[in-house]
């Protein structure tokens, strides 16, 4: 399967043009900040003929009188020009702000309805840079870029039809003058893009590394890599660098020829309208108003560099989000899922095979095993075997690729997530917690969950030790938080399964972070909430192990036997599964 994490062309502006729905809420602001944008424009634009009228009128005829009038003339559209720049920012701050938060409330709801396969598949840094860097590129092209490209473009028409208005010739140096611009332009468009691209790849590359070494930092540093860790990020950032400043080349190559246009364009302006001046064909005052005109002229064609540049990184940024916009999501609702009401929990697989997208390895094949209503099954195997594989199906984390899982006889498939998710409750390997209070973590899957289930479930999970946490059920766990201890994590993501009342347990061997004595303890608890729910439960020691009516043996992928673990007893390969986990400790 391909990797669409790096870019491979350059950027068309399709996908900025997606995006256009998110603004289009703001279209009032939009044209505010267009008409003041304008408005700004033509004050500006006023000011040079104001400044004709002047040096043709009052100087020329020593006309003190009429000097003042036009002083408040120029006055007023210099400040009008201020004001209207003042109320097009502020407007354009909040709507654009807005625009920039919905953005990235949709992609982080696409990142939550996105299947675990797509997580798998995508570095964390890749999708913390498209939900920051990316989006504030974006949000500047439609708060500046796109604003001042049609503010500009209309600044450079009304200057330009002025200019032939005055003196035609003129005009039309002008204009041959500034038309290689455009040309200059799509050159550096084009190459612009694939740098920027790669920028942006880089940043994401470099976020992952700075987020793998934080998370990983104890592995880090008890093994003494810190060295290791500064070389690899060292050489992210150099890459970067290099990256940035051939970016940084590019634009500084097509802002000099930018600027040098306008230049020269005044230079030959002065040179013809001196001639047309000194023949008659044009009066000084004219010539003043050309040469501010051509001073206007600047910004629209100086602005052009960095309009350009900042729609093409706008360009990228929104390929890079689309990409995640554009994810398949895999696990999804089928058309006519049904909410299950109430559930017996009979669990089913039939003829279940699975092999992880893009591997076409089988991890489980023909998987065949009823789970009754209350009943529970051991899952024992071998590393590797594909225990966590099998305890991920039942909710969904990822699909079959063969045959099917049924709760209460239902496809889980046409079953609606949500439901799903209700009747089937995960414990995994890795407890992870959020930073988030004892309670709110404890209450993750059943937000409506009284004081007395979490007392409930916390008894069961023997996680009592929370009462003694500083602020009791109110302690910040988590990143964030106070450290727990592995088995003590364990304990509240046993407690989270359990306060859901599910009708369906899956544990993924839940007691391999606990020490004897607190396993012995969780085991006599588990019995209890395993009586009445039916459970698919990975274990590898045999106390617990005699938590289930019944075992199944998984051998690469295939369930070898399923019996009684007196049954089972008798052959010789459980036996042997059992003496080594027992000698190796938690099965993973
Ligand atoms: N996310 C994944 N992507 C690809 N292969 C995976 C993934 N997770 C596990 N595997 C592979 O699937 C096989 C079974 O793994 P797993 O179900 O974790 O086994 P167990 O829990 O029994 O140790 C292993 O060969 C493992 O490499
Ligand atoms: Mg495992």
């Amino acid at each position: 399967m391909a990797r669409r994490r790096r870019g491979t062309g350059a950027s068309t502006y399709a996908s900025l043009w997606r995006l256009r729905g998110f603004v289009r809420p703001y279209r009032l602001q939009m044209v505010v900040m267009l008409l003041t944008a304008v408005a700004a424009v033509a004050a500006s634009t006023l000011i040079p003929l104001v400044l004709e009228a002047v040096v043709d009128g009052p100087i020329q005829h020593h006309d003190r009188a009429a000097l003042v009038p036009m002083f408040f003339a120029a006055l007023g559209l210099g400040i009008a020009e201020a004001v209207l720049i003042v109320t097009r920012r502020r407007v354009q701050a909040v709507a654009i702000q807005h625009v920039e938060r919905q953005i990235r409330d949709d992609l982080y709801a696409r990142l939550q309805r996105l299947a675990v396969e797509f997580h798998d598949r995508w570095q964390t840094g890749q999708l913390l840079s498209r939900a920051t860097t990316d989006l504030s590129t974006i949000r500047r092209f439609f708060g500046f870029g796109a604003i001042y490209f049609i503010v500009d473009g209309l600044q450079y028409a009304v200057v330009m039809a002025l200019l032939f208005a005055t003196y035609v010739p003129l005009g039309a140096v002008v204009l041959v003058t500034t038309l290689p611009v455009i040309w200059l332009a799509k050159r550096f468009g084009a190459g612009y893009s694939l740098v920027s691209r790669r920028v942006q790849d880089q940043q994401g590359d470099l976020a992952t590394i700075t987020e793998e070494s934080a998370t990983g930092m104890r592995v880090v540093k008890a093994f003494g890599r810190a060295p290791l860790m500064q070389e690899r990020f060292g050489t992210s950032a150099r890459t970067l660098r290099h990256s940035s400043l051939e970016l940084v080349r590019l634009r500084a190559r097509f802002w000099g020829w930018l600027t040098l246009v306008p230049n020269l364009t005044m230079a030959f302006a002065v040179l013809v309208g001196g001639i047309a001046v000194a023949k008659g064909f044009l009066s000084i005052g004219a010539l003043v108003a050309f040469t501010s005109l051509l001073v206007l002229l600047q910004f629209p064609i100086i602005d052009l560099g960095w309009i350009l540049s900042m729609a093409q990184q706008a360009a990228t940024a929104a390929d890079r989000v689309c990409e995640i916009f554009d994810a398949p999501q895999t696990v999804a609702d089928r058309p006519g899922a049904v909410t299950l009401g109430e559930a017996k929990g009979r669990l089913g697989f039939e003829h279940v095979g699975f092999h992880y997208p893009g591997s076409d390895r089988p991890v489980l094949r023909d998987v065949e095993l009823a789970i009754e209503p209350g009943e529970t099954v051991a899952i024992v195997g071998l590393t590797g075997s594909g225990k966590s594989t099998l305890a991920a199906l039942p909710t969904r984390l990822y699909d079959v690729t063969s045959g099917r899982i049924t709760l209460d006889g239902v496809d889980v498939r046409d079953l609606r997530l949500d439901s799903l998710r209700r009747h089937v409750s995960v414990v995994f390997e890795e407890p992870i917690l959020f930073s988030m209070s004892v309670r709110e973590n404890v209450i993750l899957g059943r937000p409506d969950a009284s004081d007395q289930d979490i007392a409930d479930a916390l008894a069961v999970a023997q996680a009592g030790f929370v009462y003694d946490l500083p602020w009791g059920l109110d302690t910040r766990v988590g990143e964030q938080g106070l450290s727990l201890s592995g088995g003590q994590r364990q304990r509240l993501a046993l407690a989270r399964a359990v306060v859901a009342r599910p009708s369906v347990l899956v544990l993924d061997d839940p007691l391999s972070a606990l020490d004897v004595n607190t396993e012995a303890l969780v085991e006599e608890a588990l019995a209890r909430v395993l009586e009445g729910t039916t459970a698919l439960l990975v274990v590898h020691r045999p106390s617990t192990v005699a938590l289930a009516d019944r075992v199944a043996l998984l051998h690469h992928g295939v369930l070898a036997a399923v019996g009684t673990h007196h049954e089972l007893m008798e052959r010789p390969e459980y036996a042997r599964v059992l003496a080594v986990a027992q000698d190796a400790g938690p099965v993973r």
